[in-house]
Parts: structure tokens; C-alpha cells; sequence
């Protein structure tokens, strides 16, 4: 072997492949008995679905009820990940940034399946799916949300952030935003007239952009105020949005769906839910000031070093 021959075999490669850690593991590599609830979490709507098909529960609609659990718990795990970061800030647990970005990955994993049971219910044609995804809007809406998330699932890795750097890497995760609000036009555009759980998802996700967009310049998540006053706007946006829909879409009198909210007598409307969730995180905010207040103050490094 010549010595420029031995010198490439010894060096090592530029890109070894290193599997990702397991995913019940912290960044020391130690096990975490919260990563790995939070993992079987995310696996158990998946068993269930699988569960409830194989007891053949819905043995004649299986391609759609497929269909519907795969989006409806894809939706609903990526509105959980887009809320872990200001929930880090409201509740001041810094652990759970550990599991963001497993709840991002599982979203992806949901849609994924989302897309395989419709390419099933459609026996395998890809043509006829390509062009379903092409002529139906809310098709495309929900293909170029399946683009991105699939775009954040590959540059997930520890790997993939070095190789993109930081500052790139974040720009790029911004785009879990505007997947977000593709994912809840694509479900939104399914229905006639509002259904509760749609309402509510796009009522969390207004709550979080809003949240983040006036983060930028307050400290938002320290502030129940804050929290307090954005809960009110946000469930009166719900309110006011359900009712220009159903007012559009069937001619009813706004004022009278409007009124609607404040009878009891059926059910909760979802401007409440929503507006139970953000005094929820509120209360958590006073809780969390209540007890740094008690908590005596840790002295500077300065004053600790006695300088
Ligand atoms: C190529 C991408 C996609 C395709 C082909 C697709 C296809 C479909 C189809 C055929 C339905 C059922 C419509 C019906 O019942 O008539 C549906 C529903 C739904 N999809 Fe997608 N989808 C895609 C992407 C997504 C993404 C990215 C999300 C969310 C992250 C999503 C979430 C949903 C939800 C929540 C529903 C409604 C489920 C329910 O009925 O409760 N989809 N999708």
C-alpha cells in the first residue's frame, strides 16, 4: 500500500453516519423517565388507531377512518410542539425543551401515515393521487404542509443542525409556523360549517402566533396579565370568527350565534374552552411568580466570589 493509499484509509471519513440517540435518553445519554412517558404518549394514539382497526371496528370504512385519526392526531401534535417553547417560558420547566423535538418528529410521523392510508384508499394509483393533490385545493394546502414538515423531520438531527448552523437551522424551524397554519386551513376547509375541534386548534394556534409575535418585544410569558388580556382577545376572536362563518355559510344572524355563547343550557361553546386554556397557563404564570418571590435570591457570581 503506498503511503497516500494508507493515509486515506486511516483517515477518518468526513460524514460517519451516527445513528440519532434513542429517543428515551437525555443529551448526557442517560435514561429519562420523561422522555421516554412523553415517547409513549406520542406512540399511544397510534396503537389505538391500530387497535380499534384490528378489532374490526371499522371494518368497512377502515381507509377512512384511518384517514381521519392519522390528520386529526397529526394536527393535534403539532399544535402540542409549536406550544412546548412558550410553555417553557410560562410554566419555567426547562426539561421540556427535551422533548420538542421528538412531538415535532411524531407530527411528521402522523402525517406520513395520514398520506399512506389515502394513498391506500385511493388502491395504490399514484397518477390519481398526484392529480387529486393537484386539482383539490385543500389537497395542495395540505401537501405543502406535509413538504415542510417532512423538510423539518430530515434537518432534525444534532447532525443536521451543526452541518446547517444555528442561525440557519432556526430560520428554517420557523417554518413549522406556516406548516401549522396550512395544517389547519387543510382540516378547516373540510368542513361546512365550524366543527368544535377545528375551531379550537385554530384558536390555539392564533393564541400561540399572537404569543410569539408579541414576545419579540415583551417578555409575554412572565407577565399573567399579559397571558390574561391575550386569553380574552383570543376567545373573543373564536367567538366572533365561528359566528361570521356560520352566519356566512347559512345566513343566520351573527348576533343570534353570538348570543349562542352565552347559553349554557346545551353546551360550552369553544371561545370558552379556549379562554379556560389561556387563564389555565395565566394561573400557572401566577403560581410560578408566587414562588419565585418566596424563593430567596440567589446571590450574583460577583458577590459569590466575594468581589
Ligand atoms: C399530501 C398531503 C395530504 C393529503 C393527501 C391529505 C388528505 C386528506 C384527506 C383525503 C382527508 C379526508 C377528507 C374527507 O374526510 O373527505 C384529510 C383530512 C384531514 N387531514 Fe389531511 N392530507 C394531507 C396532509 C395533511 C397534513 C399535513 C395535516 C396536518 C398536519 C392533515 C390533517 C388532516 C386533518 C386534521 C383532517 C381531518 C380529519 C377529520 O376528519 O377529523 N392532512 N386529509
Amino acid at each position: 500500500m503506498t503511503s497516500r493509499t494508507s493515509a486515506r484509509a486511516t483517515a477518518a471519513p468526513r460524514f460517519a453516519l451516527r445513528l440519532p440517540a434513542a429517543p428515551w435518553r437525555d443529551r448526557a445519554g442517560r435514561f429519562s423517565t420523561f422522555k421516554a412517558l412523553v415517547l409513549l404518549a406520542m406512540i399511544l394514539p397510534g396503537a389505538w388507531i391500530l387497535a380499534r382497526l384490528a378489532l374490526g371496528h371499522y371494518s368497512a370504512l377502515a381507509t377512512e377512518y384511518l384517514i381521519e385519526e392519522t390528520g386529526a392526531w397529526a394536527i393535534r401534535i403539532l399544535v402540542l410542539s409549536l406550544a412546548i417553547t412558550p410553555l417553557r417560558r410560562v410554566v419555567d420547566w426547562a426539561p421540556i425543551m427535551l422533548v420538542r423535538r421528538m412531538v415535532g418528529v411524531s407530527a411528521f410521523v402522523y402525517v406520513a401515515l395520514h398520506l399512506c392510508a389515502y394513498i391506500l384508499d385511493q388502491k395504490f394509483d399514484l397518477v390519481r393521487v398526484a392529480s387529486e393533490i393537484v386539482l383539490r385545493t385543500y389537497l395542495t394546502i395540505g401537501f405543502v404542509a406535509l413538504a415542510l414538515l417532512t423538510a423539518l423531520a430530515v434537518t432534525s438531527t444534532d447532525a443536521m443542525v451543526k452541518r446547517l448552523g444555528g442561525r440557519r437551522w432556526r430560520l428554517l424551524h420557523k417554518a413549522a409556523y406556516v406548516a401549522g397554519a396550512l395544517a389547519i386551513l387543510h382540516q378547516s376547509m373540510q368542513f361546512k360549517l365550524p366543527e368544535v375541534e377545528p375551531t379550537l386548534l385554530a384558536s390555539f394556534f392564533v393564541w400561540l402566533m399572537a404569543y410569539r409575535a408579541l414576545s419579540v418585544r415583551l417578555d409575554i410569558g412572565r407577565s399573567p396579565i399579559r397571558l390574561a388580556l391575550l386569553s380574552v382577545a383570543v376567545a373573543l376572536l373564536a367567538a366572533l370568527g365561528e359566528a361570521a362563518w356560520i352566519g356566512l355559510a347559512t345566513g343566520a344572524d351573527p348576533r343570534m350565534v353570538l348570543a349562542a355563547n352565552l347559553d349554557f343550557e346545551y353546551e360550552f361553546r369553544p371561545a370558552w374552552y379556549v379562554l379556560a386554556a389561556g387563564l389555565g397557563m395565566t394561573a400557572v404564570a401566577v403560581m410560578r411568580a408566587i414562588v419565585r418571590r418566596m424563593q430567596p435570591a440567589r446571590p450574583s457570581r460577583r458577590a459569590a466570589a466575594g468581589r
